[in-house]
């Protein structure tokens, strides 16, 4: 609305965030009615047992402010899980601590723990938020490439980028947007490269129940001295098919937990208390996380098993819900510009893994989401079948 009173001049934090390629990509495929294998979330509903316990949960009345670290049964049901999967124990009490969401765990770890002048590592190509969230810091983000190819770590380049600045670095596994997932061989030269360091390692586990082909997910949980430097951070919204509802949670050794909850309590003090007991019963049968792989392994197959008929080159998925294609058989057009050709002239969205790399990246790769009902992976292809 117009006005003829001044709205003073903001100098932007920020000053080169714009609109992300996720609202573009998803705004073009609703304009062109394309299948949007774009950003990353479910087209399908969670498990109603989840929203009757959390129905049950308002309708007992539990709708009033929890701890400003979450609900004791919710931190308990994951030092529980923990435990069981990679063999740590987590203090409930002092060392877990429930967030709205992973985004938000991450910018509360790397507030509480960069100083300006600090340097971060990160791992291109990446997630949206690390950068943004370091600058915030006033700190600085040094980018490391993963190898092109096969998206593995290069600890060379990693060893060459630590510096007395380097306060954390953050890894992903399994990684969102490559795919791939990081072997117990990673997690022992990370351990070798940071031992006598003060670095802190923030690790991004939002995939963590998305391993495929019998394969463990290395968590740094599983990794005694890694752990005793770490954060992990994973997300219900991910694991249970509630990408909207926004919970997640942090585990770190106590010390570098009281650091995050005195920013967490200024930042959002709390996370919704019906949600959280509705998780904290669900968590309770163990089956309800132990059998997303088999449910992931399936549609990665069935979206794989139909690339293969396509000229579109898969390559390995062996974690997360993505799959990322190599295009050059298709297109020479850079990977923006053939993600927006696909959307609207073949009606399926995808985004362009350069959007990932900081300066962007060309590699002629497009990332697509599989975590979508099976009809609508079926239709996907079908378009994709007439490249
Ligand atoms: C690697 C990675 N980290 C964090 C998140 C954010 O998770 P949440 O929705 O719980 O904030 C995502 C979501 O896409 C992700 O891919």
């Amino acid at each position: 609305m117009s006005s003829s009173f001044p709205t003073p001049r903001v100098v932007s934090r920020l000053p080169k965030v714009g609109t992300t390629i996720f609202t573009v990509m998803s705004a073009l495929a609703q304009q062109h009615r394309a299948v949007n294998l774009g950003q990353g979330f479910p087209d399908f509903d969670c498990d109603p047992r989840l929203l009757d316990a959390v129905d049950n949960a308002m309708r007992a009345g539990l709708n009033q402010y929890p701890p400003m670290t979450g609900v004791p049964v919710l931190r308990e049901a994951v030092a529980a899980k923990i435990a069981a999967m990679y063999g740590h124990s987590y203090d409930a009490g002092s060392e877990i601590t429930i967030t709205a969401g992973a985004t938000q765990a991450i910018i509360t770890i790397v507030l509480a723990i960069v100083h300006p002048g600090d340097e971060v590592i990160v791992l291109d190509p990446c997630y949206d938020s690390y950068e943004p969230n370091i600058e915030l810091t006033g700190g600085s983000a040094v980018h490391v490439p993963l190898t092109p190819g096969t998206f593995e770590p290069d600890f060379g380049l990693i060893q060459a980028a630590l510096s007395p600045r380097t306060r954390a670095i953050i890894i992903n596994t399994p990684h969102n947007p490559s795919a791939t997932v990081w072997s117990a061989a990673h997690m022992q030269r990370l351990t070798e490269l940071l031992r006598g360091t003060d670095v802190i390692v923030i690790a991004d586990e939002v995939y963590e129940h998305m391993v495929y082909d019998g394969a463990l997910h290395q968590s740094v949980a599983r990794f005694p001295e890694l752990a005793q430097r770490s954060f992990i951070v994973s997300s219900f919204g991910k694991t249970y098919h509630v990408t909207g509802w926004k919970v997640g949670y942090v585990a770190a050794p106590a010390p570098l937990m009281a650091e995050f909850r005195k920013v967490h309590q200024f930042n959002v003090f709390t996370v919704n208390t019906p949600m959280q007991h509705g998780l904290a019963s669900f968590m309770a049968d163990a089956s309800n996380h132990l059998s997303l792989p088999a449910f992931y392994q399936r549609k990665r197959d069935l979206f794989r098993a139909g690339l293969a008929t396509t000229r579109l080159r898969p390559l390995v998925t062996t974690g997360s819900y993505f799959q990322c294609v190599d295009y050059s058989a298709v297109s020479d057009l850079p990977e923006a510009e053939f993600c927006q050709w696909l959307t609207t002239e073949i009606g399926v969205a995808a985004i362009p893994l350069s959007a990932f790399y900081q300066g962007g990246f060309e590699q002629r790769i497009a990332r697509f989401c599989f975590a979508k009902k099976d009809e609508t992976l079926t239709l996907a292809l079908a378009r994709l079948a007439k490249l």
